[in-house]
Protein backbone atom coordinates (compact mmCIF):
# COMPACT_ATOMS: atom_id res chain seq x y z
CA UNK A 1 0.00 0.00 0.00
CA UNK A 2 2.87 2.48 1.18
CA UNK A 3 4.64 1.30 -2.24
CA UNK A 4 1.59 2.15 -4.61
CA UNK A 5 1.36 5.57 -2.81
CA UNK A 6 5.03 6.48 -3.00
CA UNK A 7 4.52 5.28 -6.74
CA UNK A 8 1.67 7.39 -7.18
CA UNK A 9 3.31 10.49 -5.71
CA UNK A 10 6.01 10.27 -7.43
CA UNK A 11 4.22 9.91 -10.99
CA UNK A 12 2.35 12.97 -9.77
CA UNK A 13 5.82 14.77 -9.30
CA UNK A 14 7.23 13.75 -12.44
CA UNK A 15 3.85 15.18 -14.35
CA UNK A 16 3.61 18.24 -12.82
CA UNK A 17 7.38 19.41 -12.98
CA UNK A 18 7.10 18.43 -16.69
CA UNK A 19 3.59 20.70 -17.01
CA UNK A 20 5.68 23.40 -15.22
CA UNK A 21 8.69 23.03 -18.04
CA UNK A 22 5.87 23.27 -20.60
CA UNK A 23 4.30 26.76 -19.56
CA UNK A 24 7.86 28.19 -20.05
CA UNK A 25 9.39 26.38 -23.21
CA UNK A 26 9.62 22.39 -24.27
CA UNK A 27 12.46 20.49 -26.52
CA UNK A 28 10.30 18.36 -28.53
CA UNK A 29 12.49 17.55 -31.26
CA UNK A 30 16.09 16.64 -31.56
CA UNK A 31 18.47 19.47 -31.00
CA UNK A 32 19.08 21.03 -34.10
CA UNK A 33 18.10 24.16 -35.53
CA UNK A 34 14.80 26.01 -33.71
CA UNK A 35 13.87 22.57 -31.91
CA UNK A 36 13.36 24.45 -28.61
CA UNK A 37 10.51 25.28 -29.01
CA UNK A 38 8.14 28.04 -27.50
CA UNK A 39 4.52 27.20 -26.76
CA UNK A 40 3.61 30.14 -24.52
CA UNK A 41 0.06 29.71 -23.74
CA UNK A 42 -0.19 26.02 -23.19
CA UNK A 43 -1.54 24.82 -19.90
CA UNK A 44 -2.76 20.88 -20.61
CA UNK A 45 -5.33 19.53 -18.52
CA UNK A 46 -3.81 17.32 -15.69
CA UNK A 47 -6.78 15.00 -16.48
CA UNK A 48 -6.61 14.66 -20.29
CA UNK A 49 -5.92 11.29 -21.76
CA UNK A 50 -5.31 11.01 -25.57
CA UNK A 51 -5.82 8.45 -27.89
CA UNK A 52 -4.17 9.10 -31.60
CA UNK A 53 -5.72 6.57 -34.33
CA UNK A 54 -3.42 6.64 -37.11
CA UNK A 55 -0.09 7.19 -34.77
CA UNK A 56 1.94 5.09 -36.89
CA UNK A 57 2.19 7.22 -39.85
CA UNK A 58 4.51 10.45 -40.93
CA UNK A 59 2.61 12.90 -38.57
CA UNK A 60 1.35 10.23 -36.26
CA UNK A 61 4.95 9.09 -35.19
CA UNK A 62 5.71 12.83 -34.28
CA UNK A 63 2.67 14.02 -32.84
CA UNK A 64 2.56 10.76 -30.90
CA UNK A 65 6.34 11.74 -29.58
CA UNK A 66 5.88 15.77 -28.92
CA UNK A 67 2.16 14.99 -27.10
CA UNK A 68 3.90 12.57 -24.76
CA UNK A 69 6.58 14.84 -24.01
CA UNK A 70 3.56 17.29 -22.82
CA UNK A 71 1.45 15.07 -21.13
CA UNK A 72 3.55 12.30 -19.92
CA UNK A 73 3.55 8.67 -21.77
CA UNK A 74 0.74 7.12 -19.59
CA UNK A 75 -1.58 9.62 -20.69
CA UNK A 76 -1.17 9.24 -24.97
CA UNK A 77 -2.28 6.10 -26.34
CA UNK A 78 -1.07 5.26 -29.60
CA UNK A 79 -3.30 3.45 -31.96
CA UNK A 80 -2.92 2.16 -35.64
CA UNK A 81 -3.51 -1.18 -37.52
CA UNK A 82 0.35 -1.24 -38.02
CA UNK A 83 2.71 -0.86 -35.09
CA UNK A 84 5.73 1.22 -35.53
CA UNK A 85 9.08 -0.65 -34.90
CA UNK A 86 9.88 3.04 -33.14
CA UNK A 87 6.52 2.63 -30.52
CA UNK A 88 7.89 2.41 -27.32
CA UNK A 89 4.82 3.26 -25.20
CA UNK A 90 1.37 2.48 -24.55
CA UNK A 91 -0.12 0.99 -27.99
CA UNK A 92 -3.08 -0.35 -29.24
CA UNK A 93 -3.88 -2.14 -32.18
CA UNK A 94 -7.06 -0.44 -33.66
CA UNK A 95 -9.09 -0.61 -36.50
CA UNK A 96 -10.43 3.08 -37.25
CA UNK A 97 -13.30 1.60 -38.97
CA UNK A 98 -14.29 -0.43 -36.10
CA UNK A 99 -16.84 1.47 -34.19
CA UNK A 100 -17.08 -0.76 -31.20
CA UNK A 101 -13.34 -0.96 -31.13
CA UNK A 102 -12.73 2.49 -30.97
CA UNK A 103 -15.59 2.78 -28.39
CA UNK A 104 -13.93 0.39 -25.84
CA UNK A 105 -10.46 1.89 -26.45
CA UNK A 106 -11.92 5.41 -25.23
CA UNK A 107 -13.68 3.86 -22.26
CA UNK A 108 -10.84 1.70 -21.38
CA UNK A 109 -8.26 4.63 -21.00
CA UNK A 110 -10.72 6.60 -19.61
CA UNK A 111 -9.86 9.05 -23.05
CA UNK A 112 -10.96 12.72 -23.37
CA UNK A 113 -9.22 13.80 -26.63
CA UNK A 114 -9.29 11.79 -29.83
CA UNK A 115 -6.85 12.41 -32.78
CA UNK A 116 -8.35 11.05 -35.86
CA UNK A 117 -4.87 10.68 -38.47
CA UNK A 118 -5.88 7.33 -39.87
CA UNK A 119 -6.89 8.55 -43.78
CA UNK A 120 -5.77 7.18 -47.18
CA UNK A 121 -3.82 9.90 -48.50
CA UNK A 122 -4.60 11.53 -51.96
CA UNK A 123 -1.87 9.26 -54.40
CA UNK A 124 -2.60 6.07 -52.32
CA UNK A 125 -6.73 7.07 -52.69
CA UNK A 126 -6.76 7.94 -56.36
CA UNK A 127 -5.96 3.73 -56.85
CA UNK A 128 -8.58 2.61 -53.98
CA UNK A 129 -11.20 4.90 -54.41
CA UNK A 130 -14.06 3.46 -52.60
CA UNK A 131 -11.40 2.30 -50.29
CA UNK A 132 -10.14 6.42 -50.09
CA UNK A 133 -13.68 7.07 -49.22
CA UNK A 134 -15.05 4.73 -46.79
CA UNK A 135 -11.89 4.94 -44.40
CA UNK A 136 -11.38 8.68 -44.25
CA UNK A 137 -15.35 9.04 -43.90
CA UNK A 138 -16.02 6.35 -41.46
CA UNK A 139 -13.66 6.45 -39.23
CA UNK A 140 -14.79 10.22 -39.14
CA UNK A 141 -18.28 9.45 -38.22
CA UNK A 142 -16.84 6.77 -35.80
CA UNK A 143 -14.85 9.55 -34.12
CA UNK A 144 -17.84 12.18 -34.22
CA UNK A 145 -20.73 9.82 -33.17
CA UNK A 146 -18.44 8.84 -30.01
CA UNK A 147 -17.38 12.56 -29.05
CA UNK A 148 -20.92 13.73 -29.40
CA UNK A 149 -21.65 11.03 -26.95
CA UNK A 150 -18.71 10.94 -24.70
CA UNK A 151 -17.71 14.66 -24.90
CA UNK A 152 -14.81 14.57 -26.35
CA UNK A 153 -12.40 17.17 -27.73
CA UNK A 154 -11.23 16.23 -31.08
CA UNK A 155 -8.53 16.99 -33.77
CA UNK A 156 -9.44 15.60 -37.19
CA UNK A 157 -6.35 17.14 -39.79
CA UNK A 158 -7.89 18.08 -43.42
CA UNK A 159 -5.73 19.43 -46.57
CA UNK A 160 -5.35 21.83 -49.41
CA UNK A 161 -6.84 18.65 -51.40
CA UNK A 162 -10.23 19.89 -50.05
CA UNK A 163 -9.61 22.44 -52.74
CA UNK A 164 -10.29 22.09 -56.78
CA UNK A 165 -9.35 23.42 -60.03
CA UNK A 166 -11.88 26.21 -59.63
CA UNK A 167 -10.59 27.56 -56.49
CA UNK A 168 -8.27 30.55 -56.79
CA UNK A 169 -4.70 29.35 -56.76
CA UNK A 170 -2.83 32.27 -55.76
CA UNK A 171 -3.19 32.85 -51.82
CA UNK A 172 -6.25 30.91 -51.51
CA UNK A 173 -8.87 32.80 -48.70
CA UNK A 174 -10.15 30.47 -46.16
CA UNK A 175 -13.82 30.74 -47.46
CA UNK A 176 -13.98 29.82 -50.72
CA UNK A 177 -14.88 27.84 -54.11
CA UNK A 178 -14.17 24.48 -53.53
CA UNK A 179 -14.47 21.75 -56.20
CA UNK A 180 -12.49 19.11 -55.10
CA UNK A 181 -11.37 16.80 -58.19
CA UNK A 182 -10.14 13.74 -56.58
CA UNK A 183 -11.14 11.11 -53.81
CA UNK A 184 -9.24 12.18 -51.37
CA UNK A 185 -10.12 15.85 -51.42
CA UNK A 186 -14.24 15.03 -51.76
CA UNK A 187 -13.47 13.49 -48.28
CA UNK A 188 -11.58 16.08 -47.12
CA UNK A 189 -14.20 18.39 -48.27
CA UNK A 190 -16.79 16.44 -46.81
CA UNK A 191 -15.49 16.28 -43.59
CA UNK A 192 -14.60 19.56 -42.81
CA UNK A 193 -19.12 20.00 -43.34
CA UNK A 194 -19.34 17.24 -41.16
CA UNK A 195 -17.05 18.85 -38.98
CA UNK A 196 -18.71 21.98 -38.81
CA UNK A 197 -22.30 20.40 -38.23
CA UNK A 198 -21.46 17.67 -35.64
CA UNK A 199 -19.89 21.54 -33.63
CA UNK A 200 -23.22 23.13 -34.48
CA UNK A 201 -25.20 20.69 -33.71
CA UNK A 202 -24.20 18.27 -31.29
CA UNK A 203 -21.91 21.14 -29.58
CA UNK A 204 -18.61 18.60 -30.20
CA UNK A 205 -15.75 20.71 -29.76
CA UNK A 206 -13.92 19.51 -32.69
CA UNK A 207 -10.65 21.66 -34.28
CA UNK A 208 -8.72 21.03 -38.23
CA UNK A 209 -6.21 22.09 -39.87
CA UNK A 210 -6.05 22.03 -43.86
CA UNK A 211 -2.43 21.02 -44.20
CA UNK A 212 -0.20 21.81 -46.88
CA UNK A 213 2.40 19.14 -48.30
CA UNK A 214 4.55 18.29 -44.96
CA UNK A 215 8.34 17.37 -45.06
CA UNK A 216 10.09 15.36 -42.27
CA UNK A 217 12.97 13.13 -42.05
CA UNK A 218 11.73 11.07 -39.52
CA UNK A 219 9.30 9.09 -41.34
CA UNK A 220 8.75 7.82 -44.75
CA UNK A 221 5.73 9.33 -46.24
CA UNK A 222 2.67 7.84 -46.71
CA UNK A 223 1.52 8.11 -49.93
CA UNK A 224 0.91 11.95 -50.85
CA UNK A 225 1.47 13.80 -54.02
CA UNK A 226 3.89 16.27 -52.22
CA UNK A 227 6.21 13.95 -50.62
CA UNK A 228 8.50 14.68 -53.72
CA UNK A 229 9.49 17.13 -51.72
CA UNK A 230 10.60 14.20 -48.78
CA UNK A 231 12.08 11.76 -51.54
CA UNK A 232 14.13 14.20 -53.18
CA UNK A 233 16.08 14.90 -50.22
CA UNK A 234 17.05 11.08 -49.67
CA UNK A 235 17.40 10.24 -53.05
CA UNK A 236 19.96 13.40 -53.17
CA UNK A 237 21.99 11.93 -50.04
CA UNK A 238 22.06 8.38 -52.05
CA UNK A 239 22.13 8.50 -55.72
CA UNK A 240 23.33 12.67 -55.71
CA UNK A 241 20.10 12.68 -58.11
CA UNK A 242 16.15 12.96 -58.19
CA UNK A 243 13.54 11.97 -61.32
CA UNK A 244 10.51 14.15 -60.19
CA UNK A 245 7.03 12.95 -60.86
CA UNK A 246 5.42 16.41 -60.91
CA UNK A 247 6.93 19.33 -63.47
CA UNK A 248 9.43 21.23 -62.64
CA UNK A 249 7.83 24.60 -62.18
CA UNK A 250 4.27 23.14 -60.21
CA UNK A 251 4.23 25.28 -57.48
CA UNK A 252 2.70 24.05 -54.04
CA UNK A 253 2.00 25.32 -50.24
CA UNK A 254 4.34 23.15 -47.96
CA UNK A 255 5.79 23.14 -44.07
CA UNK A 256 8.20 21.57 -42.19
CA UNK A 257 6.98 19.02 -39.92
CA UNK A 258 8.07 20.73 -36.75
CA UNK A 259 6.13 23.85 -37.46
CA UNK A 260 3.15 21.40 -38.39
CA UNK A 261 3.17 19.86 -35.13
CA UNK A 262 3.41 22.86 -32.93
CA UNK A 263 0.31 24.47 -34.73
CA UNK A 264 -1.57 21.47 -33.98
CA UNK A 265 -0.80 21.20 -30.57
CA UNK A 266 -1.21 25.33 -30.22
CA UNK A 267 -4.81 24.50 -31.93
CA UNK A 268 -6.12 22.11 -29.99
CA UNK A 269 -4.57 23.97 -26.23
CA UNK A 270 -6.21 27.67 -27.42
CA UNK A 271 -9.60 28.55 -25.66
CA UNK A 272 -12.41 27.02 -26.90
CA UNK A 273 -13.66 30.62 -28.02
CA UNK A 274 -10.71 31.49 -29.95
CA UNK A 275 -11.57 28.51 -32.45
CA UNK A 276 -13.99 30.54 -34.69
CA UNK A 277 -13.90 28.01 -37.12
CA UNK A 278 -14.95 24.42 -37.22
CA UNK A 279 -15.04 23.14 -40.53
CA UNK A 280 -10.57 23.64 -41.25
CA UNK A 281 -8.40 26.12 -40.30
CA UNK A 282 -6.29 27.48 -43.76
CA UNK A 283 -2.26 26.92 -42.66
CA UNK A 284 0.63 27.78 -44.50
CA UNK A 285 4.34 28.54 -44.08
CA UNK A 286 6.05 28.41 -47.85
CA UNK A 287 5.44 27.30 -50.97
CA UNK A 288 7.59 26.32 -53.65
CA UNK A 289 8.12 24.34 -56.81
CA UNK A 290 10.54 21.20 -57.48
CA UNK A 291 13.08 23.49 -59.64
CA UNK A 292 13.23 26.08 -56.28
CA UNK A 293 13.89 22.87 -54.11
CA UNK A 294 16.64 21.55 -56.42
CA UNK A 295 18.02 24.60 -56.35
CA UNK A 296 18.16 25.31 -52.54
CA UNK A 297 19.77 21.48 -52.28
CA UNK A 298 22.45 22.40 -54.64
CA UNK A 299 23.09 25.20 -52.49
CA UNK A 300 24.56 22.11 -50.53
CA UNK A 301 25.26 19.57 -53.26
CA UNK A 302 26.55 21.60 -56.04
CA UNK A 303 26.36 18.10 -58.24
CA UNK A 304 22.87 17.28 -57.03
CA UNK A 305 20.89 16.68 -60.62
CA UNK A 306 17.14 16.64 -60.74
CA UNK A 307 15.19 15.40 -63.72
CA UNK A 308 11.35 15.37 -64.47
CA UNK A 309 8.92 12.46 -65.86
CA UNK A 310 5.31 13.77 -64.87
CA UNK A 311 2.48 10.83 -63.70
CA UNK A 312 -0.80 10.78 -62.60
CA UNK A 313 0.17 12.84 -59.83
CA UNK A 314 0.56 15.95 -61.90
CA UNK A 315 -2.91 16.56 -62.60
CA UNK A 316 -3.78 15.79 -58.57
CA UNK A 317 -1.05 19.30 -57.70
CA UNK A 318 -2.38 21.21 -61.00
CA UNK A 319 -5.74 21.01 -58.94
CA UNK A 320 -4.33 22.46 -55.57
CA UNK A 321 -3.56 25.92 -54.69
CA UNK A 322 0.02 27.20 -54.85
CA UNK A 323 -0.33 29.61 -51.91
CA UNK A 324 -2.39 29.96 -48.53
CA UNK A 325 -4.00 32.34 -47.47
CA UNK A 326 -4.11 31.56 -43.60
CA UNK A 327 -4.77 34.76 -41.87
CA UNK A 328 -7.56 33.74 -39.96
CA UNK A 329 -5.38 31.28 -38.13
CA UNK A 330 -2.82 33.77 -37.39
CA UNK A 331 -5.55 36.57 -36.00
CA UNK A 332 -8.07 33.80 -34.09
CA UNK A 333 -5.07 31.40 -32.28
CA UNK A 334 -1.63 33.08 -33.08
CA UNK A 335 -0.60 30.87 -35.64
CA UNK A 336 3.28 32.14 -36.54
CA UNK A 337 5.45 29.62 -39.01
CA UNK A 338 8.83 29.44 -37.56
CA UNK A 339 10.78 27.35 -40.83
CA UNK A 340 11.25 28.82 -44.74
CA UNK A 341 12.37 26.68 -47.57
CA UNK A 342 16.17 27.39 -46.67
CA UNK A 343 16.06 26.70 -42.94
CA UNK A 344 13.88 23.74 -43.64
CA UNK A 345 16.53 22.67 -46.16
CA UNK A 346 19.82 22.75 -44.35
CA UNK A 347 17.79 20.84 -41.08
CA UNK A 348 16.59 18.34 -43.18
CA UNK A 349 20.15 17.40 -44.89
CA UNK A 350 21.90 18.15 -41.62
CA UNK A 351 19.12 15.23 -39.88
CA UNK A 352 19.43 12.83 -42.76
CA UNK A 353 22.78 12.58 -43.08
CA UNK A 354 23.57 12.10 -39.06
CA UNK A 355 20.89 9.23 -39.85
CA UNK A 356 22.29 7.85 -42.48
CA UNK A 357 25.62 7.79 -40.58
CA UNK A 358 24.13 6.35 -37.43
CA UNK A 359 21.64 4.12 -39.12
CA UNK A 360 23.13 3.46 -42.62
CA UNK A 361 20.64 0.26 -42.58
CA UNK A 362 17.67 1.95 -42.14
CA UNK A 363 18.50 4.58 -44.13
CA UNK A 364 19.05 2.49 -47.52
CA UNK A 365 15.94 0.61 -46.71
N1 LIG B 1 1.39 14.18 -44.69
C1 LIG B 1 0.86 15.22 -45.34
O1 LIG B 1 1.54 15.91 -46.11
C2 LIG B 1 -0.59 15.59 -45.10
C3 LIG B 1 -1.08 16.76 -45.71
C4 LIG B 1 -2.43 17.08 -45.52
C5 LIG B 1 -3.25 16.31 -44.70
N2 LIG B 1 -2.72 15.18 -44.11
C6 LIG B 1 -3.64 14.38 -43.29
O2 LIG B 1 -3.05 14.05 -42.04
C7 LIG B 1 -3.46 12.74 -41.64
C8 LIG B 1 -2.24 11.86 -41.38
O3 LIG B 1 -1.42 11.88 -42.53
P1 LIG B 1 -0.03 11.07 -42.59
O4 LIG B 1 0.80 11.74 -43.62
O5 LIG B 1 0.51 10.85 -41.25
O6 LIG B 1 -0.56 9.71 -43.24
P2 LIG B 1 0.18 8.28 -43.24
O7 LIG B 1 -0.37 7.54 -44.43
O8 LIG B 1 1.64 8.46 -43.12
O9 LIG B 1 -0.36 7.63 -41.90
C9 LIG B 1 -1.67 7.16 -41.75
C10 LIG B 1 -1.65 6.09 -40.67
O10 LIG B 1 -2.97 5.58 -40.56
C11 LIG B 1 -2.88 4.17 -40.38
N3 LIG B 1 -4.12 3.55 -40.81
C12 LIG B 1 -4.55 3.28 -42.06
N4 LIG B 1 -5.72 2.65 -42.01
C13 LIG B 1 -6.05 2.51 -40.70
C14 LIG B 1 -7.14 1.94 -40.02
N5 LIG B 1 -8.15 1.37 -40.68
N6 LIG B 1 -7.15 2.00 -38.68
C15 LIG B 1 -6.13 2.56 -37.98
N7 LIG B 1 -5.06 3.10 -38.58
C16 LIG B 1 -5.03 3.08 -39.93
C17 LIG B 1 -1.72 3.75 -41.25
O11 LIG B 1 -1.23 2.47 -40.83
C18 LIG B 1 -0.74 4.89 -41.02
O12 LIG B 1 0.12 4.61 -39.94
C19 LIG B 1 -4.38 12.22 -42.75
O13 LIG B 1 -5.72 12.52 -42.43
C20 LIG B 1 -3.97 13.04 -43.94
O14 LIG B 1 -5.02 13.17 -44.85
C21 LIG B 1 -1.42 14.81 -44.29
Amino acid sequence: MKKRKLRSRLVFMRITSEKMLVNQQITIFNPTVSEILPLPFLKPMPSDTILIIGSSGQIGLELTDALRKIYGDDRVIAADIKKSPNEKGLYVHLDALDFNAIARTIDRYKVTQVYLLAALLSATAEQKPKLGWKLNMESLFHVLDLAAEKKLKVYWPSSIAAFGPTTPKENTPQMTIMEPASVYGISKQAGERWCEYYHDRYGVDVRSIRYPGLISYKSPPGGGTTDYAIHIFHEALKHGSYECFLKADTMLPMMYMPDAIRATIELMEAPADKIKIRSSYNLAAFSFTPQMLAEEIQKHMPDFKITYAPDFRQQLADSWPRSIDDSAARKHWGWKHQYGLSEMTTDMLNNLKTIAVNNPVSFNQ
